[in-house]
């Protein structure tokens, strides 16, 4: 039997999927080496992000919740799909639905997250997208940044990777906050750390 060189990369996605892009770019550009995105699973069929995985030439899926009836069975057909690809590593870029403790229970430390601040400020339950930079410009505090880290039971609450502080600015709006945390931040931090966690997985298969 050949052995495995890289990681099989599933990534899910619900929107823009400029992470996706960021992922599919360091996969060009030999930044990520380890690993190769073999599947992009939205869970919203009008995601941007399933045009940009096209554009790369990556198979694509869609699974909804309202086309599988609810979460459970919206999940198992994910599960399905990410089975019948031999997927070692999933990563959420964006991706807006919570995960149950049965599926994050199933992929213990070969799931990963992105998020757009400094964990554990301003996640959980709630935070997500624009909403994470409008809380932290109303707190007034004056650095947030980018977080990603293993997926389990709790709502943004798995072990931490990697981190990047972003510095805010007197006149930011949520909008210009968010750009900037994904420019500096997530679109460095998210391949960086789909590297290391691909080469971890590969090293472990051995
Ligand atoms: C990103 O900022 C990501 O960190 C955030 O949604 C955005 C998706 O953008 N994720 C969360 O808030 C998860 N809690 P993208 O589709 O352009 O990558």
């Amino acid at each position: 039997m050949s052995r495995k060189t890289k990681a099989s990369i599933a990534v899910l996605v619900s929107g823009g999927g400029t992470n996706l892009q960021a992922l599919i770019d360091a996969e060009q550009k030999g930044i990520i080496t380890s690993g190769h995105i073999s599947l992009v699973i939205s869970n919203n069929p009008g995601a941007y992000a399933l045009t940009r995985a096209a554009n790369a030439g990556i198979e694509t899926a869609v699974i909804t919740r309202k086309g599988c009836g609810d979460q459970q069975a919206m999940e198992a057909k994910i599960i399905e799909t990410l089975e019948s690809h031999d997927i070692d590593l999933i990563i959420l870029a964006g991706f807006m639905s919570i995960l149950s403790s049965d599926f994050t229970g199933k992929y213990d430390h070969r799931i990963i997250n992105v998020h757009p601040s400094l964990i554990p400020s301003f996640c959980g339950e709630g935070f997500y997208g624009l909403r994470v930079h409008e809380a932290a410009l109303a707190k007034g505090v004056r650095v947030t940044g980018a977080t990603v880290h293993y997926v389990n039971e709790i709502p943004d609450g798995g072990e931490i990777i990697m981190q990047k502080a972003v510095n805010i600015r007197e006149n930011d709006t949520p909008e210009s906050l968010q750009k900037r945390v994904m420019r500096l931040a997530e679109w460095k931090i998210l391949p960086a750390a789909a590297e290391k966690v691909s080469a971890q997985i590969i090293a472990s298969i051995q």
